[in-house]
């Protein structure tokens, strides 16, 4: 049995493997893009251009485009710009602009935190919605949308997505909360990376939209993609791809091609010619596994002795 083929479409991207480097400083610099490239990332999503960016800091805006050329330039897998804006406005001319420099694809990054008296979650909603609508209008290459796991009714936000222009959604995005400094009794930032067990939320939300969204969406699973454990658990529930930051963050871009070569031997051990015979086999299915997504999960877990 030869090697197991790793190769993925993704956004109607052709990868090489089911690994992408996600949004991150690493993919802020080109040395380390061609580290992450030459370790077997299958795509880079550069990091996000915000909104607020584009009103206050223009030559910030104008810096991402310079990094999206030059990242077309000189790699060869593809590129994924990312923009960070939750409602319509003057940064969509960046959507365009990302493109011509050369991104292969979008990735619209919702994030944002709704705590605004006056606003409902129905209307935060739409403003999303909205977005989506003016990144589809603005370019004609894939859009991929990353989500937060904190919409109330994430199924049919996902397919208000698809709807409004979404080629593909990346789910999960982490959250980063400020802690207290006890001493100063100041708000401090504070970033703290993922381990596997973060990935646990996406799993169940990709495995549920997998077999409720169009096969022809795409679907990326990020947070807690540590090892080929977190890839092998991510294709299973039906991922396209498994993206990943903190573990390139801690253990450089070799962690990329631990997680292939992990992977790879998976495959073999179970026979498999290819990835594409392992994805979706666990996902909520007619053959998955429903009581994996369900609530008698929970009271499973919740009333088992301790
Ligand atoms: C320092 C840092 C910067 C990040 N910047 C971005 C960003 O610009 N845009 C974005 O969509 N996500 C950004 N992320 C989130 C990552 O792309 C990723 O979704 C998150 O870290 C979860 O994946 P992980 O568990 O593999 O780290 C950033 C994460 C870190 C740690």
């Amino acid at each position: 049995m030869g090697k197991p083929d790793l190769s993925t479409t993704y956004l109607g991207l052709d990868l090489a493997g089911p690994v992408i480097a996600s949004a991150s400083p690493l993919t802020r610099k080109l040395p380390t893009m061609l580290q992450l490239e030459a370790a077997g990332a299958a795509a880079v999503v550069l990091p996000s251009l915000f909104e607020e960016d584009v009103r206050a800091q223009p030559e910030r805006a104008e810096q991402r485009v310079e990094l999206a050329r030059v990242a077309k330039e000189q790699l060869k897998i593809p590129v994924i710009a990312s923009l960070n804006a939750t409602r319509p406005g003057t940064w969509q001319e960046y959507a365009g602009r990302l493109v011509d420099a050369g991104a292969d694809a979008l990735e619209l990054n919702l994030y944002t935190i709704t705590a605004n008296l006056g606003l409902s979650s129905a209307q935060q909603e739409m403003e999303h919605l909205a977005a989506i609508e003016a990144v589809r209008i603005a370019v004609d290459v894939p859009i991929a949308v990353k989500l937060s796991s904190y919409y109330s009714a994430i199924s049919s936000f996902a397919a208000q997505a698809v709807d409004a222009g979404a080629d593909g959604l990346v789910l999960f995005n982490r959250f980063y909360a400020a802690d207290i400094d006890l001493k100063t009794q100041r708000l401090v930032s504070a970033l703290d990376l993922s381990t596997p067990a973060d990935q646990r939320v996406a799993l169940r939300w990709v495995g549920i939209l997998r077999s409720q969204l169009p096969p022809s969406v795409s679907l990326a699973c990020t947070s807690g993609v540590h090892s080929a454990d977190e890839v092998i658990k991510a294709v299973l529930v039906g991922a396209d791809v498994a993206c990943t930051t903190s573990a390139v963050m801690q253990r450089g871009a070799r962690a990329v091609t631990e997680m292939l070569e992990g992977t790879s031997a998976w495959l073999q051990q179970q026979g498999l010619d290819s990835i594409s015979e392992a994805r979706g086999r666990m996902s909520l299915g007619p053959n998955g596994s429903p009581a994996v997504y369900e609530r008698a999960q929970y009271l499973e877990v919740i009333k088992g002795e301790w």
